[in-house]
């Protein structure tokens, strides 16, 4: 069965170099993979010249989307925007831009989000989807948004139902139920077929927030995979620089905090002299990402 790999962390530390490298190593072996940033700040261009919001294949076997707001309002009009406005006209005196105002609900941007990583995976296109999310906050509400859409959706159904007897109207059942079985799947996809790697540098804010962000991903049921630890200064670069040896030591006690708190294998990535944007760089990436050390116990 298909899955995602969401690749999660603070901003900058690494998100896109690391999702971008483990697609194209998992296309270089045979998978067919789909790379979804739903970051709006997101770089995936940097990496993939040309991609945006249409699926597009950079290399065999690998398709990249960045998914846009507009793009993916558009999906949520196309699949229920009519049956929408088709409910609430019935009910009250509105005109079509209601809709327009309906974009702005909280949660349904996340919804949509998701649900396109959801016809992903269930188009049988791909073997695994490569998710990289915006910056923590972004995942974190964008997770809880999906949570809470789902019980206002059961509450909103619920109130209808006493009401029922004093609106007079389509009925909106086949449409919270239908909508409400959309955000159950999601669910079950972020809990059953999603798998975490959290990325952080070795510095105090990108280490604590990657450590709460994966406290958060366990407690919401996504699984967590791997932890990276990107931008490791290489040992003895300059010896005898005084600056350099003091960032060395910070990074070696960030560094040692991820390590000893992680609940999942950490992998390392240096600090490279050149950004890892070539296909061949990030193919060293990876390489590091998924060797499985010998000996370690958890790997
Ligand atoms: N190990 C590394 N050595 C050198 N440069 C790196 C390394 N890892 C990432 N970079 C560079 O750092 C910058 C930020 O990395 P990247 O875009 O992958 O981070 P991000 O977490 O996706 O950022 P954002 O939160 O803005 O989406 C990029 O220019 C990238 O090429
Ligand atoms: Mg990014």
């Amino acid at each position: 069965m298909a899955t995602v790999r969401l690749v999660a962390g603070k901003g900058g530390v690494g998100k896109t170099t690391v999702a971008s490298a483990l697609a194209l190593h998992a296309a270089g072996r045979g998978e067919r993979v789909l790379l979804v940033s739903t970051d709006p700040t997101g770089a995936l261009g940097q990496i993939f010249p040309g991609v945006g919001d249409e699926v597009r294949e950079v290399a065999p076997g690998l398709e990249v989307v960045e998914l846009t707001r507009r793009a993916v309002l558009a999906r949520w009009r196309e699949r229920f925007g009519e049956e929408v406005y088709r409910v609430l006209r019935s009910l009250l005196p509105v005109e079509r831009d209601v809709l327009d105002y309906l974009e702005g609900v909280p949660g349904l941007e996340e919804e949509f989000l998701l649900s396109y990583l959801l016809d992903a995976l269930d188009s049988g296109r791909y073997d695994r989807v490569v998710w990289d999310a915006a910056p923590t906050a972004g995942t974190l509400a964008l997770l809880e948004a999906q949570a809470l859409f789902y019980d206002h959706l059961t509450q909103a159904h619920r109130l209808y139902l006493k009401l029922q007897g004093y609106l007079k109207g389509a009925d909106p059942t086949p449409l919270i139920e239908g909508w409400r079985a959309l955000t159950g799947r999601i669910l079950a996809m972020l809990r059953e077929r999603t798998r975490a790697w959290v990325v952080a540098q070795p510095e105090r804010l990108p280490v604590v927030q990657g450590l709460e962000l994966m406290a958060a991903l366990d407690r919401f049921g996504i699984a967590l995979e791997r932890a990276v630890l990107n931008r490791v200064l290489p040992e003895d670069a300059c010896p005898g620089c005084a600056f350099y040896e003091a960032k060395a030591r910070e990074q070696r006690r960030w560094a040692r905090r991820w390590r000893e708190e992680s609940p999942v294998p950490v992998r390392e990535l240096p600090e490279f002299a050149a950004a890892p944007l070539e296909p061949r760089a990030l193919e060293a990436v990876a390489r590091r990402l998924v060797a499985e050390p010998e000996g370690d116990p958890r790997a």
